[in-house]
């Protein structure tokens, strides 16, 4: 799978033990969401082309580059999604952010998309979509669907655990997706959750179990 990219650094296993751990706190929990989507971020902007610019040091004048923030949009899924935004806005403050609402049904494990709303010209930006976890792969792929729908060329997708299976589903669907994800877990279990995952990450975010 060449469009996905897993984060292999000891700071993030470090950062992913404590997550996953069920003795970790919702406060600790959010922190690290944050600081990780950070991370995956940073990554994720390896191939970011910057506006040529002159400046002047306090020794000399040089020509160097800045990243244009109006070439991007932020799009979190709803609800765990959220968890990730601070992140992201940490290291492009200025960017345009768009809101997808999907839940997944309890029972058949297909995404329901409750509520749509990005910035207007959406289609001239790059759209960096963030979910923490990415299963089955059905909130993505429906999440893409819809931002393609809208016009949107370039999209990238960010998620701090993912599952085989669910990138499988997703690059096939989607081959011109890059993924960045901060670790491949082993599998899904009977009821689609990820092995060993962290567990419900909406609600470890929210302490809503
Ligand atoms: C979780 C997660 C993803 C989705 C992944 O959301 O944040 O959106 O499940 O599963 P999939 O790859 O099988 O589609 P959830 O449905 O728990 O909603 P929430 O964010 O509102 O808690
Ligand atoms: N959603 C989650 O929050 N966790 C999983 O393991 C799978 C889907």
């Amino acid at each position: 799978m060449k469009n996905v990219i897993e984060l292999k650094h000891p700071l993030i296993e470090h950062k992913l033990a404590i997550l996953r751990d069920k003795k970790t706190g919702t406060k600790e929990f959010r922190e690290l969401v944050e600081e990780i989507a950070m991370f995956l971020c940073y990554e994720a902007l390896a191939d970011a082309k910057l506006d040529e610019e002159t400046i002047e040091t306090p020794i000399c004048k040089m020509k160097t580059g800045k990243l244009n923030d109006d070439n991007y949009a932020f799009i979190p899924i709803l609800r765990a999604g959220m968890g990730m935004l601070d992140g992201v806005i940490q290291v492009m403050p200025n960017a345009k952010i768009g809101h997808i609402g999907m839940y997944r049904d309890e029972t058949t494990f297909e995404p329901v998309n409750y509520f749509f709303k990005v910035p207007k010209d959406i289609e001239k930006r790059e759209v960096i979509i963030i979910d923490p976890m990415l299963a089955t792969g059905g909130s993505a792929i429906d999440a893409i669907d819809l931002l393609k729908s809208k016009g949107v060329k370039k999209i990238k997708f960010l998620c701090i655990i993912s599952a085989p299976e669910g990138l499988k589903a997703v690059t096939k669907k989607h081959p011109d997706v890059k993924i960045f994800t901060a670790h491949i877990d082993e599998k899904l279990n009977e009821n689609k959750y990820i092995v060993p995952g962290l567990g419900d990450a909406g609600d470890r975010i929210y302490g809503t179990k």
